[in-house]
């Protein structure tokens, strides 16, 4: 049988690819912001990347920093903060990269952070820190980022820290104080939503990166772009259907990827975010959504009222011997998984008594979660 992919790795989430279609614009934007500090006529700058998912946000950060790690000699951090979820683990990150002989306990975060800003200066480093998917850091962890953006007030010295912050919504920055916000508000990149055509170019050179050539019909990625669509040409989701139609070509022993195979791969792949995600959730996210996908499965509603929701959840605590968080944190941890876009909320309308939250599942099926998350949650 004929091989398909030609590098499959190229489909890969982490995989930078050589050109950024549609993205040059804001690729050149952020050099220039830059620009002072590559040339030392400033210390630091900090940027604010923002746009919706699958717009492309990590991976102009990631190209940024091969760029800027290639040609000019930064050190470069990137943190993930829904992967990292303590500001102790992001400061643990920089430690470890510029004192790694520090030991990790016995310091506060703010200690170990003064230190490690210290000995950066001390060896004339210039730093940038890249916080990816950092909305949850701007609505719990003010105090924080006010730590990481006055590191010159702090330690009376220049401040060396450059920051890119990535965020999904831009209203994190209105919790900041206006001084602050004010402060980081200029340097602000939106990215907008792809279209159609320029969805299509992107995938046409992942194709020819990944794929052997002339396998993937033109009509097969129109077939992505096109199912796309309904998840704003979220570009990552576009690419998980490639490779998925690519895998299932594979499977069906034919030397063609087609629209149908696209078509079928659709019904297989959670949009917009991968499982990976799901697996970064914190404990009580994760109870939450099953939570949630329990209720939905087990009845033919569109939503449910969070009163609903915390009862079942608190339900799940007493199955697993768990003690529940409180009403304020739940729904915390409700609107932290609105704001990922993993649930939908809405006042309630007609139907329901009084006035309440209703939440919704908008991009997953209730059955896909609740597997993958059983397994989580149950470790089983
Ligand atoms: N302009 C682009 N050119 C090439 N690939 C892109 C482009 N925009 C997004 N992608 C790809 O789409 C996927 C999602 O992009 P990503 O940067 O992870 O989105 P975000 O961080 O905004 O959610 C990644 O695989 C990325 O390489
Ligand atoms: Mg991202």
């Amino acid at each position: 049988m004929k091989k398909v992919f030609k590098d499959i790795s190229k489909l890969s989430p982490s995989y930078i690819p050589q050109r950024i279609p549609h993205r040059e614009v804001e690729f050149k934007k952020l050099v220039d912001l830059f620009k002072p500090v590559i040339t030392g006529n400033e210390a630091y700058n900090h940027v604010f990347i923002i746009g919706e998912p699958g717009v492309g946000k990590t991976l102009l950060a990631k190209y940024f920093e091969r760029y800027i790690r290639n040609n000019h000699n930064f050190l470069v951090i990137y943190t993930n903060y829904r992967v990292e979820k303590r500001p102790g683990n992001i400061v643990r990150a920089i430690v470890s990269y510029i004192i790694p002989s520090m030991p990790l306990r016995g310091y506060s975060i703010e200690e170990m952070f003064i230190a490690v800003m210290k000995e950066a200066v001390n060896k004339n480093l210039r730093v940038l820190l890249i916080l990816d998917d950092a909305d949850t850091l701007f609505r719990k962890e003010k105090e924080f980022i006010y730590l990481l953006s006055r590191v010159d007030e702090i330690l009376g010295t220049q401040n060396i820290l450059s920051i890119i912050f990535i965020l999904h919504s831009e209203h994190m920055l209105l919790a900041l104080d206006a001084w602050t916000a004010g402060a980081l508000r200029k340097n602000l990149l939106r990215l907008k939503e792809y279209s159609y055509d320029e969805l299509i170019d992107i995938l046409r050179e992942r194709v020819a990166e990944a794929f052997v050539e002339g396998v993937v019909l033109d009509e097969t990625i129109q077939v992505c772009a096109d199912i796309s669509s309904t998840y704003n040409y979220n570009a990552r989701y576009a690419i998980e259907l490639l490779l998925k139609g690519g895998k299932l070509a594979e499977q069906f022993g034919s030397e063609i990827v087609k629209p149908e195979h696209i078509r079928l791969a659709r019904d297989q792949v959670p949009p917009s975010f991968s499982t990976e995600d799901i697996k970064h959730l914190s404990q009580h996210e994760k109870l939450i959504l099953y939570g949630l996908s329990r209720l939905l499965l087990s009845s033919s509603k569109a939503f449910v009222s969070t009163g609903e929701l915390e009862e079942e959840y608190k339900e799940i605590c007493k199955e697993l011997g768990l003690q529940p968080i409180s009403h304020t944190w739940f729904w915390n941890e409700i609107k932290n998984l609105s704001y990922f876009g993993f649930v939908s909320r809405r006042e309630s309308g007609k139907g329901y008594r009084g006035r309440t939250t209703i939440v919704g599942l908008p991009s997953f099926s209730a059955r896909f979660l609740e597997e993958i998350l059983r397994k989580e949650v149950y470790k089983k």
